[in-house]
This record gives structure tokens, C-alpha cells and sequence, in this order.
């Protein structure tokens, strides 16, 4: 490692530190000295420009260097804020006490803390890209940075900033590092991201937790009625049934889907690497199209009743579940969360009541290649790894980004360096040395193609 990497890790490891828990109120101090964090950081990196917004929520913070209005405007997103912690326990190293160890995957080492991918790390690498480009000479482009704390809570101050500063975030072109890519031998380029929609179930009984023996059997148990009707949402085929879901749902071409099955993929290490025996998912489709270019219901909580330990006999009052529906284009989720509260009070049985509340949403995003902006990003992987990258469908959100297109009408490159193995949202999230100091490579790479593209691009015009 050269001392620059040296300290490039040492900063990282710094901001890993702080933990800017953006769901959980306990947080709220630890998320604005993250925020300032940042600032700082693109400060000392040698952004000029640099402030904190306030919102009603977490702060943004946002940067410009701006060198001339005749050269192209990159703005690069990125997210401060990680996702609780929990469970605890099953972390080898505290969440918010980084260590460095190696992995199968990551022979040259990882760093394992809360958002040492999801989105600090990756945020982190292009602030020290820039810091790279600055130290070569002046900017042959001008650079804003928009970097939020209210990703993983589904960004809803961050959108009402971008409806009213739609001057101020003008670009051309948006770039962000919050996904992944395919292998460190194989690099990708995130083509396309799910849409969202975000419910959460209530089912109420008897007006009190009941004796299991004394009223079981004359009454409808929330419990096993919330897990009859989630039973329902799902036919033999793994179809989501409720009625109407599919009708929006954009259909790949054979060749489209003959494209992305290119792409490499093993079945055996897929159910190796989150140790499962066989896969299970929509029929008609394989794995890879499966979790990326179509829609799913998934629960992701489920509670009620007794979970203490020991035995208690008792009918619940109440059992409650918190439910996500993975979105494709050209899927409305607003009329997804509809459809889903019309269908799913449908399914409860007389003697129970039902309640339905929506969460965030948004919808999905599809990027072509085509574009000046997927060309240098193209580019920039193929100088640094030596490897052409692929296209790739995306499973996971980022809701914002569609709305970037929507509000700004401007296009997102996501150029993801984080591997599906790197454990996002899970205990033991790890991001390898190897990827980091990648990006922090491939990254000026971008801008310089960028640049020369755009030149051409606008001469051709002229
Ligand atoms: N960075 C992720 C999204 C992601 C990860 C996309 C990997 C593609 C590949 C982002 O921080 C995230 O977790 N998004 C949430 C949605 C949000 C509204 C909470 C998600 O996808 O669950
Ligand atoms: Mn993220
Ligand atoms: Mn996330």
C-alpha cells in the first residue's frame, strides 16, 4: 500500500466510525457529525464550495466545483446514512468498530463495519477521486456532489430538495457508486434498479390476548389467519395473485433475455454462498431474471404473540407483518400498494379486522447503453480492470434515482464496485481493499472519457 492508500484506509475507517443509523432517532447527533464529516472531507479534498442543508429530516450535504460553464457538469449522489445495525449479536466485530480481514473473496482484505459499502465506502471513493483529480491539475469539468442521509429510509426530504433546486443540481450527467458489480474479475455496470413498495399488515382479534384453551377453536386466531392470508399472496407457480400485478410489467425480448444470460453465473456457488439446498422463485424465468427484471412479494417481519421463552398459551390479540413488493418497469408502485390493500383485505376471514399501511415506494429505473455517460463508464472499467464490463439488471432500489430522471430529466451511471458477498444490511458488511482502492482508479477514468466524449459529442452537433 502506498502512503496515500495508507491514509485514503485510515479516513475511510474514521468515517465507518460514526454510526449514522438514519432509521432509528437514537442516531439523530451521530448522522449530522457524519454529515459534517463529509463536508469536511470534500473540503479538504478540495471541493471549494461546500455546505450542509438542513431538512426536516437528516441533512444533505452538497459540494460544487464549478470551473467553467462551457465544460460538462457531473453530479455525483451518494448516501451518509446506513441501516440499523441489528441483530447485534451476530456480528463477529462491533458494527461500528471497523476491522480489516480477509475472505475467500477478498484475499487482499475487506473492511467489516456498517456501511463499509452500503454507502460510505463507495461515497467515500469519490471524494478521494476527486482528491486524485485535483492533484493532477485543474478540472476539465464541473463536479457537484449531493450526498443524503435519508437513503435507507427512502429519501423523501432529498426529493422535495430536488423539486425546488432543480437549477442549482443542473448537470448532464448523475454518477453513483451504491451498487455492485459482478465479481472482482468480471466488472458490470448496473443497467437497471427494482422499483419499491413498502406495506405494513395489521390483523386484530379479540379485544385481549386470550386463554388458548379456554376460547381456541370458536375464535379466529390473528396469528394463524395473518399466516393463512400471506399463504395466499403466492399460487403454485410463485405468481404473486393478486389481481392486476402483472399488467404494467414490461416483458424482455428473447434476445434480451438471451443477453443477460451471458453474463457468468453459477448455481452451485449462488446456493453455496448463502448456504441454501435449491432455489425457489416465479416459473418460466431462471435465477438471475428471477431477482432482477421481475417483480416480487416478499415478507420481511413477521410478530405477535408469544416469543419469550418457555411455552405461554394464548391467542394474540393482534399479529402484524411488514411486506415488500420488488417493482419492475414499467409498474406503478402507488397503484401496487392499492391493488395490494384491496386484495389482501379480501383474503381475511369474517371475525378479524384488517389494516393496511403504506411505507415508501418508488419505482424502478432502466438505464440504456447508448448513452455518452454508460460509454465512459464503459471505458473507465475496461482501462482499470483490463476486462470489457458487462451490462447488468440490477435487484436492489434507489428510489431517487428514477425521480432524478423524472425531476431533473437527467440519466444515472451506476458505477457499483460492492459484490453481493459484502453482506449490505446484514450483520458483518464488509467492502474489500481491492474494490475501494479500484474505484478510487476507475473513477477518474470515468471523467476523463466522459469529457472527451461529450467534446465529440457537441462538435458533431455543431
Ligand atoms: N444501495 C442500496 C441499493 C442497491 C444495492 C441497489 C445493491 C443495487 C445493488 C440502497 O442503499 C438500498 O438499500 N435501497 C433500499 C431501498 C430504500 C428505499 C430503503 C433497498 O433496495 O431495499
Ligand atoms: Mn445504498
Ligand atoms: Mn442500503
Amino acid at each position: 500500500m502506498t502512503t496515500d492508500q495508507k491514509r485514503f484506509l485510515d479516513e475511510w475507517i474514521s468515517f465507518l466510525k460514526i454510526p449514522s443509523v438514519s432509521a432509528d432517532n437514537a442516531y439523530k447527533k451521530d448522522v449530522e457529525i457524519a454529515a459534517q464529516w463529509v463536508k469536511d472531507a470534500l473540503k479538504n479534498a478540495g471541493c471549494p464550495q461546500t455546505e450542509i442543508i438542513k431538512t426536516s429530516g437528516h441533512p444533505i450535504v452538497y459540494g460544487e466545483c464549478l470551473v467553467d460553464s462551457n465544460y460538462p457538469t457531473v453530479l455525483v449522489y451518494g448516501h451518509y446514512d446506513v441501516q440499523p445495525p441489528d441483530p447485534i449479536d451476530l456480528w463477529e466485530s462491533p458494527p461500528f468498530e471497523p476491522v480489516i480481514k480477509t475472505t475467500s473473496l477478498h484475499p487482499q482484505g475487506a473492511v467489516f463495519a456498517r456501511g463499509a459499502c452500503d454507502d460510505k465506502g463507495q461515497v467515500f471513493m469519490h471524494i478521494k477521486a476527486l482528491e486524485v483529480m485535483l492533484s493532477q491539475g485543474p478540472l476539465k469539468c464541473n463536479i457537484k456532489f449531493m450526498i443524503e442521509g435519508e437513503e435507507e429510509v427512502g429519501s423523501d426530504n432529498l426529493e422535495d430538495f430536488v423539486k425546488a433546486n432543480k437549477e442549482k443540481l443542473k448537470c448532464d450527467i448523475i454518477l453513483i457508486s451504491d451498487t455492485g458489480m459482478i465479481s472482482q474479475k468480471q466488472p458490470s455496470i448496473s443497467t437497471g434498479l427494482r422499483g419499491l413498495s413498502y406495506m405494513e399488515v395489521t390483523i386484530t382479534g379479540p379485544n385481549r390476548d386470550l386463554h388458548s384453551g379456554l376460547y381456541g377453536g370458536s375464535v379466529a386466531n390473528p396469528i394463524n389467519v395473518l399466516c393463512e392470508m400471506i399463504s395466499k399472496l403466492h399460487d403454485e407457480n410463485q405468481r404473486v395473485t393478486i389481481p392486476g400485478f402483472y399488467d404494467r410489467v414490461e416483458e424482455l425480448s428473447q434476445e434480451e433475455r438471451l443477453e443477460m444470460a451471458k453474463a457468468p453465473f453459477d448455481l452451485n456457488d449462488f446456493k453455496s454462498s448463502i448456504g441454501i439446498t435449491d432455489i425457489r422463485g416465479e416459473s418460466g424465468y431462471n435465477n438471475e431474471e428471477r431477482r432482477t427484471i421481475r417483480p416480487t412479494l416478499d415478507v420481511n417481519g413477521i410478530w405477535g404473540g408469544y416469543t419469550g421463552e418457555g411455552a405461554k398459551t394464548v391467542i394474540a390479540s393482534k399479529a402484524q407483518a411488514k411486506i415488500s413488493m420488488r417493482l419492475v418497469p414499467d409498474q406503478e408502485w402507488n397503484e401496487i400498494s392499492e391493488l395490494f390493500t384491496e386484495h389482501f383485505k379480501s383474503l381475511a376471514p369474517k371475525g378479524v379486522t384488517v389494516d393496511v399501511i403504506k411505507h415508501h415506494g418508488g419505482y424502478a429505473y432502466v438505464t440504456p447503453t447508448e448513452t455518452i455517460g454508460y460509454k465512459a463508464a464503459h471505458y473507465a472499467y475496461l482501462d482499470t480492470f483490463g476486462i470489457a464490463p458487462i451490462p447488468s439488471r440490477g435487484g436492489g432500489s434507489i428510489p431517487i434515482v428514477p425521480m432524478f430522471e423524472k425531476e431533473l430529466g437527467v440519466k444515472s451511471i451506476l458505477m457499483g464496485f460492492g459484490l453481493d458477498s459484502d453482506a449490505i444490511h446484514s450483520p458483518n458488511e464488509h467492502f474489500g481493499l481491492f474494490n475501494f482502492f479500484k474505484g478510487i482508479e476507475t473513477i477518474p477514468r470515468f471523467y476523463e472519457h466522459y469529457i472527451s466524449l461529450f467534446k465529440k459529442k457537441t462538435t458533431e452537433f455543431n
